[in-house]
């Protein structure tokens, strides 16, 4: 007997709960970030990267100091950057010019991606080697959210 007005005491808890989580329904549409129900799968719109060639692409805005600069130009005929190959370094290691920016000329990679062998000379460190890690191709897309940053 005890056992059984236990089992209907959580029962009727059980059923308690279940309208009072009716009540709280949040919509399909607006559990997501986006304004549209969770159950669509809308399609992002399609975009391209710049194609630009680097002599005439510029530079891009730097979001806070000491940011990896973004690839104002177009990257994928430099790719992939792997032990065998780094188009990259043929236009950016300039180890003499570092410092010095020309425009429409490959900006000289920063100290910060050498190392300095025992005679003083500037070599590539192995973790800036990738280049890619840090530094991103762009396309010019709006934020699906607007953000403050
Ligand atoms: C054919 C030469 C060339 C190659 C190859 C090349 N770049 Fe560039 N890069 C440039 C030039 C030219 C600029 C633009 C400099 C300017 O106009 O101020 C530039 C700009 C950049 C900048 C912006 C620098 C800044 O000060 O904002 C980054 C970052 C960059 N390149 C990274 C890369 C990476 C990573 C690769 C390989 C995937 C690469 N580049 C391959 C020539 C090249
Ligand atoms: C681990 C991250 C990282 C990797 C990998 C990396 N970079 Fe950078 N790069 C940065 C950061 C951070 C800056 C800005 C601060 C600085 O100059 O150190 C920068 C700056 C630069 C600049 C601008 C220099 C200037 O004087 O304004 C160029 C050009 C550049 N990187 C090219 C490259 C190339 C080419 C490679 C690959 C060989 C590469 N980077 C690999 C993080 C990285």
């Amino acid at each position: 007997m005890k056992q059984k007005l236990l089992m209907l005491a959580a029962l009727s808890t059980f059923a308690l709960g279940c309208s009072a989580v009716g009540d709280l329904a949040v919509l399909d549409d607006s559990l997501g970030l986006s304004p549209v129900s969770v159950f669509d799968n809308p399609a992002p719109k399609a975009f391209e990267y710049r194609d630009l060639d680097p002599k005439v692409a510029g530079i891009l805005p730097r979001s806070w100091e000491d940011a990896p600069p973004q690839i104002p130009h177009r990257a994928e005929k430099y790719m992939p950057v792997n032990a065998k190959m780094n188009k990259c370094l043929e236009c950016h290691d300039e180890p003499g010019k570092i410092g010095k920016k020309e425009k429409g000329k490959p900006t000289p990679m920063s100290e910060t991606h050498y190392v300095k062998s025992d005679k003083g000379e500037l070599g590539i460190s192995n973790k800036r080697y990738v280049c890619t890690l840090c530094h991103a191709p762009q396309v010019d897309v709006a934020p699906i959210m607007a953000n403050t940053f």
